[in-house]
C-alpha cells in the first residue's frame, strides 16, 4: 500500500492567507494541518508517500522535507496546474505503479486516523473505498446517493441541488484499476478531471466500489469556521506542559501548553490553549481554544477562540475572537484617532467590526 497526498491546488476560500502560503500549511494547534494527515498515514503502516505539489511546492517541501521526521519516505510530484483530483492520480501513475493506495487530501482533517479503513480495504477485493459523512451543506462537497442496500447510485461534484446530504470525505482508497478510470474520463464543466467521475467510471464498468460512513470527526479545513473548529478539537486533547516561563502575576488554568522560550507575564491563560515557542504574552487574557503561534507578541489584549499564526502582534485590542490571523500581521489599537478604524487589509480579506 502507498499513499498519495494532495498538497497542490489553490485555496481560494482561505484567501488572503493562501495568496502567500499553502492552505495545507495553515496551523491547527500550531502545527500544519498537513502533518496530521501524514501522521495518520504513517500510523496506518504506510510509509511510501507521493506528495502532489503546485505553486506553493517550495513551502510544502520545506515543511515536510524528505519525510523522515514522520517516519515516511516522500516523493514529491509537481503538478503544473490544479487540473483536478483525478489529474493528480494521472501524474502519479509512475510512483504508484501497481500498488493499491490511499489518496488523502492534504487539507482534510480526520480524527481517529485511517488505520481501520486501510485494514478493512486490505484483502477486501474492492477497487475503491469512499468515506461518506452527513453534512449540513452538501452543495460544497462531492455528494453520494446510496441505493436501498447501501450501494452508490450516483456521485456528483458540488451539485447545485444535492440528491443527499452525504458528502465524500477526502480520504479514498483505490486499487490500480483507478488508473484506467482516470485515463478514460474527460474534464468536467469546471475544467477539472474529477475523481467523482473516475469512481463513476469504475462503477459503470463493473468494478467493486464500496462506501463507509465516517463515525468520527471530519472537516475539510477550506473555510474559516472549519479551521477554528479543528483547532478546538485538537486543543481539547492537548497534553498540558509549561516549557517557557510564567510569572507569579499570571494565572494559567485548564489544558495549556507554553512552549520553550515563550513568556507569560501578568496574564490570564484559560485553556485549552497553546502559546508557541518564543511568544510573549503580557497584560493579556488568552481564552479557550486559542493557538498563539511561535514568536507572536500579545500585549494588553484579549484573544479567544482564535488562531494567530507565527510572528504576529496583537496589542491593545479587546477582544479578538473567532479569528484567523495570518503570519507577520499586526492588530493594534490606533493611536490618537479614537473613533476610527485604521486598516490595511489584503485582497479577499474579511474584517467584522462592532458598529
Ligand atoms: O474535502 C472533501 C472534498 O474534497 C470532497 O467532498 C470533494 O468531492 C472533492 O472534490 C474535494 O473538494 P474540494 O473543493 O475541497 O477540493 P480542493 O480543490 O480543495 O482540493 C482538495 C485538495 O487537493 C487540496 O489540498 C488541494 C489539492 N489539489 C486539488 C486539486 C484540484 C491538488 O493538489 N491538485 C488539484 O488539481
Amino acid at each position: 500500500m502507498k499513499a498519495l497526498v494532495l498538497a497542490g491546488g489553490k485555496g481560494t476560500r482561505l484567501r488572503p492567507l493562501t495568496h502567500t502560503s499553502a492552505k495545507q500549511l495553515v496551523p491547527v494547534a500550531n502545527r500544519p494541518v498537513l502533518y496530521y494527515g501524514l501522521e495518520a498515514i504513517r500510523d496506518a503502516g504506510v510509509t511510501q508517500v507521493g506528495v502532489i505539489i503546485g505553486d506553493t511546492g517550495r513551502e510544502v517541501r520545506e515543511a515536510v522535507g524528505d519525510g523522515s521526521a514522520f517516519g515516511l519516505e516522500i516523493t514529491y510530484i509537481p503538478q503544473a496546474a490544479p487540473l483536478g483530483l483525478a489529474h493528480c492520480v494521472l501524474i502519479a501513475q509512475e510512483f504508484l505503479a501497481e500498488d493499491p493506495f490511499v489518496m488523502y487530501l492534504g487539507d482534510n482533517f480526520l480524527v481517529g486516523g485511517i488505520t481501520d479503513l486501510v485494514d478493512a480495504f486490505r484483502g477486501s477485493g474492492h477497487d475503491a473505498q469512499l468515506l461518506l459523512t452527513k453534512v449540513a451543506e452538501p452543495q460544497f462537497y462531492g455528494v453520494a446517493e446510496l441505493g436501498p442496500s447501501g450501494e452508490i447510485v450516483s456521485l456528483e461534484e458540488k451539485p447545485a441541488h444535492p440528491r443527499s446530504d452525504l458528502a465524500i470525505v477526502g480520504v479514498y482508497i483505490f486499487s490500480p484499476a483507478i488508473h484506467d478510470a482516470v485515463r478514460a474520463i474527460r474534464p468536467s464543466a469546471r475544467g477539472e478531471l474529477e475523481i467523482t467521475d473516475a469512481v463513476t467510471w469504475l462503477i459503470d464498468n463493473g468494478y467493486s466500489v464500496h462506501s463507509h460512513m465516517v463515525s468520527g470527526y471530519w472537516r475539510d479545513t477550506g473555510r474559516l469556521q472549519d479551521m477554528l473548529e479543528c483547532n478546538r478539537i485538537v486543543l481539547e486533547d492537548i497534553e498540558p506542559r509549561i516549557r517557557g516561563t510564567v510569572d507569579g502575576a499570571s494565572e494559567v488554568s485548564g489544558r495549556v501548553v507554553v512552549e520553550a522560550g515563550a513568556s507569560v507575564r501578568g496574564s490570564v491563560i484559560r485553556g485549552p490553549a497553546v502559546i508557541g515557542a518564543g511568544a510573549r504574552i503580557s497584560g493579556s487574557y488568552i481564552g479557550p481554544y486559542t493557538s498563539i503561534g511561535d514568536g507572536c507578541v500579545v500585549e494588553d489584549a484579549e484573544v479567544e477562540y482564535a488562531i494567530v499564526c507565527e510572528e504576529s502582534t496583537v496589542r491593545g485590542v479587546s477582544r479578538l475572537a473567532y479569528s484567523l490571523i495570518g503570519r507577520n500581521v499586526e492588530v493594534v489599537r490606533a493611536q490618537g484617532m479614537p473613533n476610527a478604524l485604521q486598516l490595511m487589509v489584503g485582497d479577499h480579506s474579511r474584517v467584522q467590526v462592532r458598529a
